[in-house]
C-alpha cells in the first residue's frame, strides 16, 4: 500500500525566542525537521509533505534540491487544521503517517513498527503512545474497560483524574487517508485552546465504529520534543552519543568519546582513530585508517585513506590518501590535495591544487595556486595572489623547488624542475630547469660588536 508522510511544521516555536522557526534549528549539525524527514525516508516513505507557515521560506531552504512537497497553513488554527491543508495532495487510498517536525530523536525502526502494526490491525487510525513519569504538557490517552482506545484529552482540557494518566500521545499517527480527511471536516474548536485538534479525529472515527488502535512502543526518549533551547541541547547530546556509538560499532576508534563531536551526516571509514577534542561537521567524508586530532575541526570536506591530521582546521577542502596535515595547518575552501601531500605547521592553503607528493612543510601561504607533483615549498613562502582588486594564479610546475622565504607575485609561473633562491621576490615567470634569484649581493663590512652595549 502506498504511504504518504505529513510533517506538521507551521508553528513558530515561541519558547525558542528566535527569529527563525523552531524546526530549522540544528541538532548535531542538522535542522530538526531534516532529522524527522530522514527518519521517515529511512522507514521507507518517499512521499513527504511538509505543512509550513511561520518562517516558511526558511523551512523550504532546508530541503533545497530535495523531493519533499510543501503546503502552507496561513493561520495556525491547530494540528487538525494543519493536516487538513494537505488534503488535495494525498491519494484517499493511501496510508498517511502524521508527525511533528520537532522530534529529532525519533528512530526509523519505531516508524516501521507503527506502520506494520497499523497495517496488520487493518485500523483506520493508530496512535503511537508511551508512558512518562512526568506527562505534564502532553495529551493523555484514555482507554475503555477492554483496554481499547477511547479518546485523547489535552492537558489544558483534562480533569485532575485525567491528568494522573501517564500514557501520553506522542503526536505520531497512521491514518487511512480517505477517513482522516473526511473526518477533519467535522472538527469543532470547542476546547480550551479554541483549536482544531487532530486528536479528536480518533475519537470520531472510533464513535463511527471504525478500528482505532493504540501502539505503546515508543521509547520516551524518541518522542522528546524540542520546545526551547534547553531541550535542544538535550536532544543534541543524545544524538551525538548515538552517532559516536554507531561509529564505534562500525569500526572507528574514539579516544575519550565525550570530547568528540561528530555531526549526524558525517561518514568515517573503519580503523580511523579520532583523538580527543575533535569536531567533524557538516557533510564530511573520512576514509579508512586515518588519525585525526587531537584538537582538530573539519567541516564539509572529503578526506582520503590513511590521512593524519593533527591540531588543524579543515574547511570545505579535499585531501587525498596518505597526506599528513598539521599541526596547526589551515586548509580553506577549495584546497585540493592529491595523494601523499604534506602540509605542515602554520601553513594556510586556499583554493589551490597541490599535486601528488608535494610538500609545504612550514609557515607558508598558498592561495589560488596550481602546484604540480613533488614540488617542495620552503618555509615562509607566500603566494602574493591579491593585488588589492583581483586574485591571480600562481603555477608551480612538477619538481619545482621554492626556496625559503620566497614571495611569488601572481600571476606567475615557475617551470618544471626550477629553483627559486631563498628570499627572492619572483615577479616574472621562471622557465623550466632554471634558477631564479632575486636579492642583493651580500656585502662584508669590517665591524666589531661592542661587548657591553647598553
Ligand atoms: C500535540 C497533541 C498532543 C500530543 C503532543 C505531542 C494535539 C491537539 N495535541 O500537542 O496530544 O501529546 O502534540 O507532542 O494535536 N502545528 C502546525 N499548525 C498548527 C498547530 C501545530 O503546523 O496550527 C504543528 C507544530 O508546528 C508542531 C506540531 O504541529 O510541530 C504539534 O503542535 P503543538 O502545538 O506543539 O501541539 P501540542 O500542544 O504539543
Ligand atoms: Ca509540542
Amino acid at each position: 500500500m502506498a504511504h504518504t508522510a505529513v510533517i506538521l511544521a507551521a508553528g513558530k516555536g515561541v519558547r525558542m525566542k528566535s527569529n527563525l522557526p523552531k524546526v530549522v534549528h540544528k541538532a548535531a549539525g542538522k535542522p530538526l525537521v531534516a532529522h524527522v524527514a530522514d527518519a521517515v525516508r529511512a522507514a521507507g516513505i518517499e512521499d513527504i509533505i511538509i505543512v509550513v507557515g511561520h518562517g516558511r521560506e526558511e523551512v523550504q531552504k532546508v530541503f533545497a534540491g530535495d523531493q519533499v512537497k510543501f503546503v502552507t497553513q496561513e493561520q495556525q488554527l491547530g494540528t487538525g487544521h494543519a493536516l487538513q491543508q494537505a488534503e488535495g495532495m494525498v491519494d484517499p487510498g493511501n496510508t498517511v503517517l502524521v508527525l511533528a517536525g520537532d522530534i529529532p530523536l525519533l528512530r526509523p525502526s519505531t516508524l516501521k513498527v507503527l506502520l506494520d502494526y497499523h497495517q496488520k490491525q487493518q485500523a483506520q487510525a493508530t496512535v503511537l503512545t508511551t508512558h512518562l513519569q512526568q506527562p505534564t504538557g502532553y495529551g493523555r490517552v484514555l482507554r475503555d474497560q477492554n483496554g481499547g482506545f477511547l479518546r485523547i484529552v489535552e492537558e489544558k482540557d483534562a480533569s485532575p483524574e485525567e491528568k494522573n494518566i501517564t500514557e501520553i500521545n506522542s503526536g505520531i499517527y497512521c491514518f487511512h487517508a480517505g477517513s482522516v480527511f473526511r473526518v477533519l471536516h467535522q472538527l469543532q474548536p470547542a476546547n480550551a485552546q479554541g483549536e482544531y485538534y487532530l486528536t479528536d479525529v480518533l475519537e470520531i472515527l472510533k464513535g463511527e465504529g471504525h478500528r482505532v488502535e493504540v501502539m505503546s512502543a515508543a521509547e520516551p526518549e524518541e518522542i522528546h520534543g524540542v520546545n526551547d533551547r534547553i531541550q535542544l541541547a538535550q536532544a543534541e547530546k543524545i544524538l551525538r552519543r548515538r552517532k559516536n556509538y554507531q561509529l564505534m560499532r562500525d569500526g572507528v576508534t574514539l579516544m575519550e568519546p565525550d570530547s568528540i563531536i561528530i555531526d549526524s551526516d558525517v561518514t568515517i571509514g573503519r580503523d580511523t582513530v579520532l583523538m580527543p577534542f575533535t569536531l567533524i561537521q557538516g557533510k564530511t567524508v573520512v576514509g579508512e585508517g586515518c588519525e585525526i586530532g587531537p584538537w582538530t575541526n573539519i567541516n564539509d570536506s572529503i578526506i582520503g585513506n590513511r590521512v593524519i591530521i593533527e591540531s588543524s582546521r579543515v574547511k570545505e577542502a579535499e585531501i587525498g590518501d596518505d597526506c599528513i596535515i598539521g599541526p596547526y595547518a589551515y586548509l580553506r575552501p577549495g584546497a585540493f590535495l592529491h595523494n601523499k601531500v604534506k602540509v605542515g605547521d602554520f601553513v594556510e592553503v586556499k583554493q589551490s591544487q597541490i599535486g601528488e607528493g608535494s610538500k609545504i612543510p612550514h609557515l607558508s601561504y598558498v592561495g589560488d595556486a596550481l602546484v604540480g607533483k613533488e614540488v617542495n615549498i620552503g618555509a615562509g613562502t607566500i603566494t602574493c595572489n591579491y593585488d588589492g582588486q583581483h586574485k591571480h594564479q600562481t603555477v608551480l610546475e612538477d619538481y619545482a623547488f621554492i626556496g625559503s622565504n620566497t614571495n611569488l607575485v601572481a600571476p606567475v609561473r615557475v617551470g618544471e624542475s626550477s629553483v627559486t633562491g631563498a628570499g627572492s621576490t619572483i615577479t616574472r615567470d621562471v622557465p623550466p630547469q632554471s634558477l631564479a634569484v632575486e636579492r642583493a649581493d651580500q656585502r662584508i663590512v669590517p665591524w666589531k660588536k661592542k661587548k657591553h652595549d647598553h
